[in-house]
């Protein structure tokens, strides 16, 4: 199996010294990397590669098959000092399974592809799934194009750069209707399977979750010479809602975070004239997740006011709950139960392709391997090779049984 070497080839891609973490962000160079390995690497198994109207590379394995496909997948983008299986466990792993299964000599009798979708995190311009979200139709092709980077840099320009056609973006009917089913393998971002003596576990659904942008807006001015009374400090609003945000979240059951702030001039001796705070919400169900983004978003309004700032407040991408399909979850459970004694049913609240696929009807499973640190979005997120390799023969069954 060619697993460790295709793990160990793109290991080094996009990985920082200091850290240890990775900064794969779309269109970036490492992820253009990323994009050349995973062409040379299908195309070495003799899979024909190619990249859809929205940047995610499709690798087919008898294309020339009719019938619906079995695609599997997952992103070959990270967050900013991400870890290494967040996304390419989930590719390496798909076409480590077409080549077990052409190694044995199996046929399938409809078409197989494995998928990179492009800018699963967001990391980069913004809204999470980028890339499927496009494919859909969930996201309009003007937004996304016209989203910037933190250095001002659209879509449209990053995505032209790396040769990409933009005017191809937008929701791709003929390649939709071509999907059968689709099965993401994942690393686990979380603690479900460490305490079961089980490496794989087959997902039952995800959580909603949304992104909010918190702008606010006060006035610049020097950090020695001005009262504290005559302030206007933009700093205060973003900080308040961090604090708001774990607070609700801890007292409605939720994920609440502000992980990511944006401050101009952002000077030591300066207070701001605008401070931006992106806010993570996450919950079991719709009416927690809403309940605590109105509430902070009241609370941020009243904060603004109060700090003599204003505020502009932006949902930037907001995913409803996904059941994965029951027929195909159980398919896939009958398969993994043959040979295995338990394989536990997992929710997660992280999003996926996969929820974007389920919400315009793709029959969608995945699958997740054990993370022994439970630690995910960070340089510490782990799987051993045993459970990788669990995950890849799982994953091998379920394609062959599915593609058969
Ligand atoms: O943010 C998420 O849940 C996913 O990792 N993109
Ligand atoms: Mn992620
Ligand atoms: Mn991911």
């Amino acid at each position: 199996m060619s697993f460790e070497t295709w793990w160990t080839e793109l290991l080094p891609v996009g990985r920082s010294a200091d850290s240890g973490g990775y900064f794969r962000l779309v269109y970036t160079h490492a992820e253009l990397t990323c994009r050349e390995w995973f062409r040379a690497t299908a195309t070495g198994i003799g899979l024909d590669v190619e990249i859809d109207g929205n940047g995610s590379l499709w690798a087919w394995w008898h294309s020339e098959l009719a019938g619906p496909a079995v695609v599997l997948g997952s992103h070959l983008d990270s967050v900013r000092d991400g870890g290494a299986f967040d996304g390419p466990l989930g590719v390496v792993s798909s076409l480590a399974a077409v080549e077990a299964l052409q190694r044995k000599g199996f046929q399938p009798t409809r078409p197989v592809a494995v998928v990179a979708f492009a800018d699963e995190e967001g990391a980069r311009f913004g809204i999470a799934c980028a890339g499927s979200r496009l494919l859909t139709g969930e996201l309009a092709p003007d937004r996304a194009l016209a989203l910037r980077d933190d250095n001002g840099v659209t879509m449209a320009e990053a995505a032209t750069k790396a040769g990409l056609d933009t005017r191809t973006f937008g929701r791709d009917e003929d390649r939709l209707a071509r999907i059968g089913s689709y099965v993401e393998l994942h690393v686990e971002q979380g603690r479900g399977l460490i305490d079961m003596a089980a490496a794989v576990a087959v997902g039952s659904g995800i959580w909603p979750h949304g992104r909010y942008r918190f702008r606010f807006c006060g006035e610049a001015n020097h950090a020695g010479t001005t009262l504290m009374s005559d302030r206007h400090d933009p700093m205060l609003g973003v900080a308040r809602t961090a604090l708001s945000v774990n607070e609700l979240a801890r007292r409605l059951n939720a994920r609440g975070t502000l992980g990511r702030v944006l401050v101009t001039p952002n000077s030591t001796n300066g207070i701001p004239s605008e401070a931006t705070g992106w806010v993570d919400v996450r919950a079991a169900d719709t009416d927690t997740l809403e309940h605590v983004i109105d509430e902070l978003a009241i609370r941020a309004a009243l904060d603004a006011a109060e700090l003599g700032v204003s505020l502009e407040f932006q949902e930037e991408s907001v995913s409803p709950p996904v059941v994965f399909d029951e027929a195909l979850a159980a398919r896939v459970l009958d398969v993994l139960l043959q040979t295995r004694d338990t394989v536990p049913l997992l929710g997660t609240g992280a999003g996926h392709d996969a929820g974007i696929l389920a919400h315009a009807g793709i029959p969608t499973a995945m699958l997740f391997v054990r993370n022994p640190t439970g630690i995910s979005h960070s340089p510490q997120e782990f799987a051993e090779t045993a459970d990788a390799h669990a995950g890849v023969a799982a994953l091998t069954e379920v394609l062959e049984a599915l593609a058969s």
